[in-house]
């Protein structure tokens, strides 16, 4: 048995938490990567609503979709996120709400006004143990793709003293060579990646955890299922292996010569 005593967080992902024994090491910021629809903002649904049932503070940035989104979403699977940003217990960044003059809308993807906008809501909701979803980092890199490695380095680096456990989404699409960003993955102290595949003309969708530091986690691919009601819970193990579901090298390569850095 392991002497080192690690405080980790539950994601309150039913059969996630076993795969990366128990949870989330405090303090860690995890990537959460993967092609569009395969469940990360479900995900960091689920990881903030774990907060709110453990009394963590919990700020929850939603860049590519409404406030009201997050919470119409989480509603389906019988979880208040509203009734916890009346209780002061979570405060939902978004940045879609441009021109308000809404306390919590970033006027502009940037990310200093991120970063600062996360602090003010860190010192409103108190000190203690926090939660910290980005969902998605891409957003703030966009038109600026060499710009990703530094500016999760940067997020990280301010952060860090502030008590976070973070989970940063990242999105990245398999048929282009464009750059959504390769850069979360580089800072990041574990890499949780989702995927899909049509098998047997059926859409399957699994979760693999490639990076977890500190921590014996499970190497397999593991399908999960989304399901009205309910939400994400993971499956047993697939035939898959590691190289049938990472990155190409191919386009690794494409990807960092994009980055310049
Ligand atoms: N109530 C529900 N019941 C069943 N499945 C659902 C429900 N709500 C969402 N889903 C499934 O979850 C998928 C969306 O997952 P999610 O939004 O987490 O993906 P994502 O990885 O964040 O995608 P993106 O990169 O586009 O943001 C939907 O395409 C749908 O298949
Ligand atoms: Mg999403």
């Amino acid at each position: 048995m392991s002497l080192v005593k690690i405080e980790r967080l539950a994601t309150g992902v039913k059969g996630f938490d076993k795969l990366i024994s128990g949870g989330i090491p405090r303090g860690f910021f995890v990537a959460v990567v993967g092609e569009p629809g395969t469940g990360k903002t479900i995900f960091g649904i689920h990881y903030a609503w774990q907060g709110v049932k453990e009394n963590d503070k919990i700020i929850y940035v939603t860049t590519e979709e409404s406030r009201e989104s997050i919470i119409r979403q989480a509603k389906m699977f019988g979880m208040n996120l509203d009734e916890a940003v009346d209780s002061n217990k979570m405060i939902i960044i978004d940045a879609l709400m441009k021109n308000t003059n809404d306390e919590w809308t970033l006027n502009e993807t940037d990310i200093d006004e991120l970063v600062k906008k996360i602090i003010d809501a860190k010192k409103k909701l108190g000190y203690g143990r926090a939660r910290l979803v980005i969902d998605s980092m891409s957003t703030f890199w966009l038109d600026k793709p060499a710009m990703a490695r530094i500016y999760s380095y940067n997020i990280k680096r301010v952060l860090y003293k502030w008590d976070f456990t973070a989970l940063l989404t990242s999105q990245y699409a398999i048929t282009t060579s464009s750059a959504f960003g390769w850069g979360v993955e580089h800072v990041a102290d574990g890499i949780i990646r989702f995927g899909r595949r049509i098998v047997g003309g059926e859409l399957k969708r699994y979760v693999l955890v490639e990076k977890m530091r500190q921590t014996p986690h499970d190497l397999r691919v593991h399908y999960i299922t989304i399901e009205d009601k309910i939400g994400m819970k993971i499956e047993e193990a697939t035939e898959l292996r590691q190289e049938d579901v990472s990155m190409p090298e191919k386009l690794k390569k494409q990807l960092k010569n994009h980055e310049g850095i």
